[in-house]
């Protein structure tokens, strides 16, 4: 295969390895993909990224030449790795089928490498053990790294400097955390391009691999009733809620450095924000799709301490059983004031949006596990049946579009309808789209969708460096003075609904939580 010359260290761009497939194409070249998951002794990687590549199998969506390989510094043998990976394997696709032959075929693709994360040698002797498999074909390579952020830029160059020849293309899948600020941030994003060039690098955000969060520019761009409404003309408010009804139970040592904003809203609540708020963009390429979140990002009115309320949820015993509070985990420490639940008013200081509230909600330890976008319209003007009028029985006659992310995947519209007999009574239904009534395929997990668009190439529901630089410097002001003023959170039980604090923030924005 044909020499690529590439940047600083020998891992090819994309550019580069887009012109040999070409070149290759003459000589009728088979290809390979060689999928490294670094971390793969961790949660993440037994939990998420197997049992994806795993469906990924199933599906007929891999190459037909790939292997994967897990990489870490606990001591695995492959059968080893085979074993902890075989656990959380499932048959999800079609429950009617038997896949445990398709299991044992996949099983038989992985293999497992003990190394040190900062260890060229250990990367050498990788790269080495790849290139059997790969066999001479056009070698494409996938690093996940799937380990702690301040690991990464280690492991980037080891795996870079010890690549020799890779003849196709090599992409790093990088896991959040990108940085606890603006700072951290572009830190790492420098480091990483000394080793990368910046389309090799695919950070995920896997809410934008999220069935319904894909659905969301499908939804209003496809269906003429929705775009012209799009708009501070109709919608009144617009609501993206995340809650959680479990604690950081475990986490706790990770999640006291970061706290629910760093955690969910800087990243999984904006990437949907701006996804929903975007203009048009010029085409459905993932450069156009992201030069549109970047400016809308950019159009964003800094967010001021007195439109935000932090949370901390505290022990509660309900029905004999007590919750433990977030400092009881012994990795917290017992004064920490990191906050596990955030409420925000944001806006959007551009000709669409100009007033409109884009209200944030995330936290843990709630009553309930859900994630949705909610569309709250204004009032029809002039409505002939308002309370006033007589004849309705309704306190709020708004429309309300819901696009419910998880469980219970969905979209439903709340109209006002006649309840049906002889006198005028007003009724707010719904028209309802559920998943699982109307599709019977299971929906793919996000990390299945992220990890095949990777091996693609396709780049758009990853995050650009600006997008990010964006996106942090939004939250960190506010993350500076919470944290240089210590702002006290309020505390709420375990299980309950949140602080109050939450229902005064919308209503001063005149808003109702849906
Ligand atoms: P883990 O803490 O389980 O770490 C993964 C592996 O990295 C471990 O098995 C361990 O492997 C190695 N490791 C852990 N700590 C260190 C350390 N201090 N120094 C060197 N190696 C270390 O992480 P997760 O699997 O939970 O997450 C991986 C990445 O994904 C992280 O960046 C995380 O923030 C992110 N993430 C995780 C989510 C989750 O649900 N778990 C969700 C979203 C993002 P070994 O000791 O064998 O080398
Ligand atoms: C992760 C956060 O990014 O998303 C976790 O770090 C959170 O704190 C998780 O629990 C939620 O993801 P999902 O897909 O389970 O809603």
């Amino acid at each position: 295969s044909a020499e690529i010359k590439t940047g600083p260290l020998s891992i090819p761009s994309q550019e580069a390895a887009d012109k040999l497939v070409i070149e290759s194409n003459g000589g009728e070249q088979q290809s390979t993909v060689s999928i490294t998951v670094v971390g793969a002794s961790g949660d993440l990687a037994k939990k998420k990224i197997f049992p994806a590549l795993f469906a990924l199998y199933y599906e007929g969506c891999l190459p037909e030449h790939f292997t994967i390989y897990g990489y870490a510094r606990s001591k695995m043998t492959d059968a080893e790795l085979r074993d902890m990976v075989s656990k959380t394997l499932t048959c999800r696709i079609d429950k009617r089928e038997n896949c445990g032959e398709k299991m044992e075929e996949f099983l038989k693709r992985c293999f497992y490498h003990t190394g040190q994360y900062d260890s060229q040698e250990h990367f050498v002797t990788l790269d080495k053990k790849l290139k059997e498999h790969e066999g001479g074909r056009l070698s494409n390579r996938l690093f996940y790294l799937s380990i702690p952020p301040n690991i990464f830029v280690d492991a980037v160059k080891c795996a870079s400097s010890s690549a020799s020849s890779i003849s196709g293309w090599t992409r790093v899948i990088v896991e959040k955390p990108f940085g606890r600020d603006s700072k951290t941030s572009a830190a790492l994003t420098k480091s990483l391009k000394q080793y990368l060039e910046e389309d090799q690098i695919f950070r995920i955000d896997h809410y934008l691999g999220k069935e319904l969060v894909e659905n969301l520019s499908v939804l209003r761009f496809s269906n003429l009733i929705f775009e012209p409404l799009w708009s501070r003309q109709y919608i009144q408010n617009v609501q993206f809620i995340f809650s959680e009804d479990f604690g950081t139970e475990g986490r706790g040592g990770y999640f006291d450095h970061y706290g629910i904003i760093r955690d969910i809203m800087q990243n999984h609540l904006l990437q949907i924000l701006a996804l929903f708020a975007m203009e048009t963009p010029v085409s459905l390429d993932a450069e156009d799709i992201r030069n549109e979140k970047v400016k809308v990002l950019r159009s964003m009115r800094p967010i001021q301490l007195e439109d935000v309320v932090i949370g901390q949820y505290k022990s509660t015993t309900k029905g004999g059983v007590t919750y433990p509070g977030y400092t009881d985990d012994k990795t917290v420490p017992k004064d920490s004031l990191t906050p596990t639940f955030a409420a925000a008013a944001l806006f959007i200081d551009n000709a669409r949006w100009d007033g409109v509230p884009f209200l944030m909600k995330a936290g843990k330890a709630l009553h309930t596990r859900s994630a949705e976008i909610r569309v709250q319209f204004r009032h029809v003007p002039g409505n002939l049946y308002n309370r006033n009028s007589g004849g309705t029985n309704l306190d709020r006659t708004t429309n309300e579009l819901v696009i419910r992310v998880q469980p219970d995947e969905g979209i439903y519209l709340k109209i006002n309808n006649k309840v049906p007999g002889l006198g005028m009574r007003l009724d707010q239904s719904n028209l309802n789209l559920l998943y699982s009534a109307r599709y019977s395929k299971e929906i793919p997990d996000a990390y299945e969708r992220l990890l095949l668009d990777a091996i693609e190439g396709e780049r758009r529901l990853f995050i650009r460096s600006d997008e990010l630089d964006a996106a942090w410097a939004l939250f960190t002001p506010l993350l500076k003075e919470i944290e240089e003023k210590k702002t006290i959170p309020e505390f709420y039980p375990y299980g309950s609904r949140g602080p109050v604090g939450a229902h005064y923030l919308a209503a001063k924005h005149n808003v109702q939580w849906g």
